[in-house]
């Protein structure tokens, strides 16, 4: 018999192994004994329907006959791979750091070789290919302390609860760790947005960590409301230990960027709770709409005055993947810990020990990207243009992706204020909502993978991030380029159309 299970409502099927081929007959490790936990992780930006989209690119390379001549990937935060640019400066000096010989070359500027030289020298044996101490080099800690110095007005952050680590992800995840205990009803909960980046339930599925859920008001542009927090507490004290919250702004996958007075009010409740929280601040240049701005939780919390800058612990995190820069790859990043406990923070850097250190390129090009080039400096000019350029088209496209959209009968697209997505509304007629469940699939999972098959675009369904019942919606990024983008938008527009029309 083969093997078929089903992730977020699409149905997988595997031809069973002989089990008695090459004497394995009895693993170990299988089905029933591995870890649980990890069975029960589900990461929708990489699921089914990306699987899917692999396939289909390798049939269109084998002459198989489609509707489209390409698959448009535009289910993953990854600008690079839709086509963004490199910061000239970022991988000028990361070049020179990866071989030194070329600190000889005139083609390349003094300031880029002043900031490799001054990271190879903080390297052991002045080598990118050592290790470094494990939460990360003690300049680029002191860089990304002054960073956030500047960022938030004077004030102080310490490079001792600077923590470099192996992109966002692994720093988020690492506390979670640190935040899961307790049995039963004292099992940690953790808070978590609903549409949510899936990093989160996935992690808390694998730790085994209870997921609370509180909803964005979608009618409100995303928004969080403090009543639906505390409705969200007090339902999960009945089974479990709220002790953590977390916040993602500018917001993945619903694309708002939060006011002043909401960060405030969840400080307030955060402080009332007794939650640590932790704000996931890895779009935080990436802001478009008008009137909107990026405010620092670390920067909030410490103009409310000591009464909530003693006392709320707070973990902040960013990342290298996101903002102007997009260089997912290098997985450079870094957690600044607020109101730590001072034992907790030895076991914080005793765990990060264990994994060694984050990649020393990711932390050389974190430190270019907390430490950029100065206007009295030869590359700044470059600099400025290439970073407000990126800037600008994202805002442009951000603009568009809300604007075709909301074009669309059936389509509801909140303003994309910030971040790189959009997580519009569908309305799906009934019968497509009864055939998706024929197939035992979620309806949104059912539209997009009709999407992919019929025009080769690939978008996430709203199930995988999680939206409230009734309700369908898909996740886009506003990454692919603007004349691409343009394609994407018409040919959904299409789609759409046609969807309704079959299903009426
Ligand atoms: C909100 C959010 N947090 C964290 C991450 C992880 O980023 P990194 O590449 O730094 O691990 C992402 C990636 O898309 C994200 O959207």
């Amino acid at each position: 018999m083969n093997i078929s299970w089903a992730i977020n409502g699409t149905e997988f099927e595997l031809q069973k192994p002989n089990m008695t081929e090459n004497g394995l007959g009895h693993r170990v490790l299988n089905m029933d004994t591995m870890n649980p936990n990890v069975k029960r992780v589900e990461y929708a930006v990489r699921g089914p329907i990306v699987q899917r989209a692999v396939q289909i690119e390798k049939e269109l390379k084998e002459g198989v006959e489609k509707p489209f001549t390409e698959v448009i990937k535009a289910n993953i935060g990854d600008a690079h791979a839709m086509g963004q640019k490199p910061i000239t400066f970022l991988r000028q000096v990361v070049a020179l750091c990866a071989y030194p010989d070329l600190l000889e070359d005139d083609k390349f500027p003094e300031d880029a070789k002043n900031r490799a030289r001054r990271i190879l020298q903080a390297c052991g044996g002045g080598s990118i290919g050592a290790y470094s101490v494990s939460p990360g080099i003690e300049i680029v800690r002191q860089d990304v302390a002054k960073y956030i110095e500047k960022r938030d007005g004077g004030i102080p952050s310490n490079s001792d609860s600077i923590y470099l680590s192996t992109g966002a992800s692994d720093a988020i995840v690492t506390m979670l760790k640190l935040l899961t205990s307790g049995e039963g009803k004292n099992r940690t909960g953790v808070m978590i947005s609903i549409p949510q980046y899936p990093l989160y339930s996935a992690a808390l599925a694998e730790l085994a960590a209870v997921q609370i859920s509180y909803y964005l008001d979608e009618d409100k542009c995303w928004s969080l409301d403090i009543g639906e927090l505390r409705r969200a507490v007090k339902a999960a004290r009945e089974h479990c230990n709220p002790r953590a919250l977390c916040i993602i702004n500018p917001g993945n996958p619903t694309g708002q960027v939060q006011s002043r007075q909401c960060i405030e009010d969840v400080i307030r409740f955060a402080a009332e709770e007794r939650l640590f929280l932790m704000a996931d601040e890895v779009y935080q240049d990436n802001v478009y709409a008008e009137g909107c701005q990026f405010h620092s939780f670390k920067k909030v919390l410490f103009e409310m005055g000591p009464e909530y800058s003693s006392v709320v612990e707070l973990a902040s995190f960013h990342s290298t993947s996101k903002c102007f820069m997009g260089e997912c790859g290098f997985r450079g990043g870094y957690m600044e810990v607020v109101n730590m406990d001072p034992e907790v923070k030895l076991q914080l850097t005793k765990l990060v020990s264990v994994r060694l250190c984050p990649p020393i390129p990711g932390q050389a090009l974190l430190d270019i990207v907390v430490n950029p080039p100065q206007p009295d400096e030869p590359s700044y000019a470059t600099f400025i243009k290439e970073r407000t350029a990126n800037l600008d088209i994202l805002a442009e496209k951000a603009k568009m992706t809300e604007q075709v959209l909301n074009t669309v009968p059936g389509i509801h697209c909140n303003p994309v204020q910030g971040a790189m997505y959009t997580f519009p509304r569908l309305s799906l007629p009934e019968k497509a909502i009864n055939a998706a469940k024929e197939k035992g699939q979620a309806p949104d999972m059912f539209y997009c993978m009709k999407l992919l098959e019929e025009t080769g675009i690939c978008l996430v369904p709203g199930s995988g991030f999680g939206q409230r019942d009734g309700t369908y919606h898909f996740r886009m990024t506003i990454l692919p380029a603007t004349e691409k983008l343009k394609v994407v938008l018409e040919k959904i527009r299409e789609f759409h159309k046609r969807f309704t029309e079959e299903f009426s």
